[in-house]
């Protein structure tokens, strides 16, 4: 499902601008959302930045089959510039639909002179052979996709690579929950199990109703399962240790929690402390490295969303899929071993410790949790039970964590893993 008209011929600056996002995403490796954030795209008339984003993310969706299709076609690499406008040009004709003249004629304007026959030549070349850019044996990258099969089997590794190409709605969740059904009336939205709304509006958010109000913040609906899980009463202590932009912090807060939020970047805590000031909620907000953070203090609840390869948020950031490497995993998964045994430092005893990645590897989930009970003397794992915390059921694996696969919930869902402990001693 797209929200853009395929006869959409927006100009030149709108396509020029799609460039620059793949640009920034790909070569400059600065996220969808640094991608988004710059100047020249916030220069543009409303229309022209969302047909821009909508280009970018229909290529990024669907990158895998449009590049194995663009490389049958090319028999040397071009410059970057010139592949990510072949890659526009090949998302406007087989994913938008963009009538080839318009689709062909505006990709071509967008190369330099030299590289223009190129561009023409391998965009009219495969008009004449469609490829299937929904091909689920293509969309995610090899290594990646190998990865998937031997972790979840083959028929699972298909679902979730099929999930690549989806669309996603919005999810939000609410600061009061009793709100509710009101709220899902306003914002054409439905309530998913454990309160999460869902909507398929568009548009920018920040003129939805309620938004000025603070009733609700953008979460996606696996994301919102850990802190459920941690289940804090009013007063009681609870810690976030990886906090910004703090979709979790406000979660603890509005469910009564003393909360303590601390996040390694200052630049990004700016986000907790704005989304505490538009809902009205509070927390002591913190900038330290989790892993040595010199305070002493114990609480009944800690978090621990964990700095990840994020491979399970590919429905809304894409380009993680292209950016992520297997060294990446590695790297992350070291820093996780030593933030679980900070948390581990952190919790009262008898108080719950939840850990959670969205992350698709094992290594950077069960692994985590495997090796943090292995080495760490009075803390169980504390099985979840089925569909609790509004998990999917079929995410709850026998030893009572939770593996959360994007095709798990009908509309799909943030990939996360999910392991919750109790301190025993
Ligand atoms: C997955 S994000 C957290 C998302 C957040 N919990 C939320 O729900 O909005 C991981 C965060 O970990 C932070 N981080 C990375 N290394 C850290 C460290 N050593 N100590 C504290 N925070 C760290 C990053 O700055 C990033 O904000």
């Amino acid at each position: 499902m797209s929200q853009t008209d395929p006869n959409d011929t927006a100009g030149y600056p709108a396509r020029a601008a799609a460039l620059d996002i793949l640009q920034a995403a790909l070569s400059g490796r600065a996220g969808i959302d640094g991608a988004l954030a710059q100047p020249q795209l916030k220069a543009l008339e409303p229309r022209d930045r969302g047909f821009a984003r909508a280009l970018a993310m229909a290529t990024l969706r669907h990158l895998g089959p449009i590049d194995a299709a663009l490389q049958a076609k090319l028999t040397r690499a071009p410059p970057e510039r010139v592949v990510n406008a072949l890659r526009l040009g090949a998302a406007q004709l087989f994913v938008l639909k963009t009538p080839p003249h318009a689709a062909v004629g505006a990709t071509v304007d967008l190369a330099s002179p030299s590289f223009k026959g190129l561009v023409n030549a391998v965009l009219r070349g495969l008009t004449r052979e469609p490829p299937d850019v929904a091909d689920p044996d293509r969309l995610a990258p090899p290594w990646l996709y190998a990865r998937w099969r031997a972790a979840f089997g083959e028929a699972e590794a298909r679902a979730v690579a099929a999930t690549i190409a989806e669309e996603p709605p919005t999810d939000l969740s609410l600061k009061d929950p009793a709100q509710a059904e009101a709220l899902a009336a306003e914002l054409e939205a439905v309530v998913l199990a454990g309160g999460t709304l869902r909507t398929e509006r568009g548009g920018d958010l920040t003129g939805w109703p309620a938004f000025e109000a603070g009733s609700w913040w953008v979460q996606d609906a696996s994301a919102a399962v850990p802190v459920r899980l941690l289940g804090v009463e009013p007063g009681q202590t609870a810690l976030d240790m990886c906090a910004a932009p703090g979709g979790k912090t406000l979660q603890l807060a509005a469910a009564g929690a003393i909360t303590t939020a601390v996040d390694r970047s200052a630049p990004r805590l700016t986000r907790v402390v704005e989304n505490l000031a538009r809902t009205g909620l509070s927390a002591e907000v913190t900038a330290a490295d989790a892993a040595t953070w010199a305070d002493t203090r114990t609480f009944d609840a800690v978090l621990l969303d964990a700095p990840c390869s994020a491979t399970g948020t590919f429905r809304r950031h894409p380009d993680v899929l292209w950016v992520a490497s297997p060294q990446d995993v590695a790297s992350l998964a070291a820093v996780q071993t030593r933030l679980l045994d900070s948390a581990a430092r952190r919790v009262k005893p008898g108080g719950r410790l939840v850990y959670c990645v969205c992350s698709l590897e094992p290594e950077e989930g069960e692994a985590q949790a495997e090796g943090f009970l292995a080495r760490t003397p009075g803390f169980a794992i504390e099985p979840m039970t089925v569909g609790e915390g509004g998990a999917p059921e079929a995410s709850l694996k026998a030893d009572g964590t939770l593996r959360i696969l994007p095709h798990h919930r009908p509309g799909g869902t943030d990939g996360f893993y999910i392991a919750r402990f109790r301190r025993t001693a």
